[in-house]
């Protein structure tokens, strides 16, 4: 069990009423809450423009976490809150802080990008980032910044103001359990380790799929692109984690010292051969579960001539002693065929001689995957013979699940929130790592700007557009189902 931090610390939610605050952070402090984790003393203030009672803010928010079933520690998780406070990001609305802020404060800013420096400046010019009366943090959601040269922009506002002991620049996927377990899986293994390599890994795949569209974050989406929505940050840090070399020690600058050598290592995607590393795509009408459903630009809010990628897929090569010469593949994308991610790592296939003349001349290759979606599991794939008189080889798949889809437990938020607490910095980001997520991605997000590299399209409620294979490097490669692998082996 974690040990909270001492003393009575404030959590304000700038963006009370966005989708991330009502339908992420505050279902993780009530799951903290109920589970008595959350310290005591931590209470939490709610602040956004528009107006709100916190009686009426609460009870919807009791509706949409509870889905209308009663549970007795709602009131408990009730007392927690100080106040909904009405106002926008200028001295007038923010001055009103002061009345409720006495010892520790956490400013959460779950609001648009575009206002994470002007919140940052504005409470510092209030001295609420002031820690004489106890310790001030900043959380900073993603993406940070919209490409290299604002995010660098973006990190000097804040830094001007803030130091770096008190910035947790966040990234949910750090808290998942399976992301965390990556690390724990290839360190505190024997087994793993030596194979890890490009001696004997063929390539990598990351995936993140989702069936799900907009969700009314049109505005926002369409200004990102998947991208910046998911690659730049999820998915590179899943890249990092599973590439990078063992850090000395789990202290966070150790650690992160490790995941930022990884992307200095990265080949330089040269801008005049993108189309051969990266492939954008955009979804047309579809079905998606049964339902049929509009193509991105008849969504709310795009317009019509948009050219916003929804789909998106990278190949990049470490030059280091380790991976040199591996590919690793990372996609996500937009109502595709269903909610499924994952890190597939495939090997590299025996010498067969030995089985020459059997039915055994042509071997699957042998796989460890890491579920994240639906269920939390590894997988290890490899090849045994079937029961019989012949030698006939079969695909063994050996599954150990953590969690399975639909049950509850502490989501990634939560293990966060209690890392802000607690002062843990080790799942969050340092600017130098998010400087070079950048810059790795930079020429694509060049030439995908200048609008010279083709947008392909896929029907909704598929597994992607027809050129998705396109930068897959050779036959051996090709792009594993969206779905768990127990589903199809
Ligand atoms: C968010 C993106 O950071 O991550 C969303 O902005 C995306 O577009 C979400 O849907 C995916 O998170 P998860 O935890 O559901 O995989």
């Amino acid at each position: 069990m974690r040990v909270g931090s001492q003393g009575d610390t404030t959590i304000v939610i700038f963006g009370a009423t966005g989708d991330l605050a009502r339908n992420l952070l505050l279902p993780a402090l009530f799951r903290l809450c109920r589970a008595r984790v959350l310290p005591e003393g931590v209470k939490i203030l709610l602040y956004a423009r528009r107006p709100y009672t916190l009686e009426t803010y609460l009870s919807e928010v009791e509706a949409e976490t509870l889905k209308g079933r009663h549970d007795a520690d709602w009131a408990r998780f009730a007392q927690r809150f100080v106040g909904y406070v009405q106002g926008g990001l200028d001295r007038a609305g923010l001055a009103q802080l002061h009345d409720y802020l006495h010892g520790n404060a956490i400013f959460y800013l779950a609001l648009p990008p575009g206002v994470f420096a002007t919140a940052a400046e504005q409470l510092a010019e209030l001295y609420l980032h002031d820690e004489s009366q106890g310790y001030r943090r900043l959380v900073i959601e993603k993406p940070f910044g919209y490409d290299l040269e604002s995010a660098r922009q973006l990190d000097e506002q804040v830094r001007a103001h803030w130091s770096e002991e008190q910035i947790f620049r966040i990234d949910h996927y750090l808290g998942k359990e399976t992301v965390q377990n990556i690390l724990v899986f290839r360190f505190a293994n024997l087994l793993m380790e030596p194979l890890w390599n490009r001696y004997h890994v063929e390539h990598v795949q990351i995936t993140a799929a989702e069936s799900s569209g907009l969700e009314g974050r049109g505005g926002y989406y369409d200004q990102a692109g998947a991208l910046r929505d998911m690659i730049q940050n999820h998915l590179i840090q899943l890249f990092t984690l599973t590439a990078m070399e063992p850090p000395s020690s789990l202290v966070s600058d150790d650690l992160r010292t490790e995941k930022v050598k990884v992307l200095k290592s990265v080949r330089p995607i040269p801008r005049h051969s993108v189309n051969a590393f990266a492939v954008r795509a955009q979804y047309t009408r579809g079905t998606v579960s049964g339902e049929v459903v509009p193509g991105y630009l008849e969504e709310e809010g795009i317009p019509p001539h948009s050219t916003t990628e929804t789909f998106a897929e990278v190949k990049l090569y470490v030059d280091n002693w380790r991976w040199r010469g591996v590919p690793f593949y990372l996609r996500t994308g937009k109502r595709l065929s269903n909610d499924y991610s994952e890190i597939a790592v495939q090997f590299k296939t025996p010498p067969l001689h030995l089985f020459r003349e059997t039915p055994l001349d042509r071997l699957e290759p042998n796989w460890c995957v890491f579920e994240m979606k639906p269920a939390e599991a590894i997988y290890l794939v490899a090849q045994a013979k079937k029961l019989g008189l012949e030698l006939t080889p079969r695909t063994l798949v050996l599954r150990a699940p953590y969690r399975e889809s639909g049950t509850e437990g502490f989501d990634a938020y939560a293990t966060l929130l209690l890392d802000v607490l607690e002062g843990n910095r080790q799942h969050f980001l340092r600017f130098d790592e998010v400087e070079w997520a950048w810059r790795v991605l930079d020429p694509i997000l060049k030439a995908w700007q200048s609008d010279d590299s083709p947008l392909a399209t896929y029907p909704a409620g598929s597994e992607g557009p027809a050129e998705a294979h396109r930068i897959l490097d050779s036959e051996m490669h090709r792009w594993r189902p969206l779905c768990s692998l127990g589903e199809y082996t």
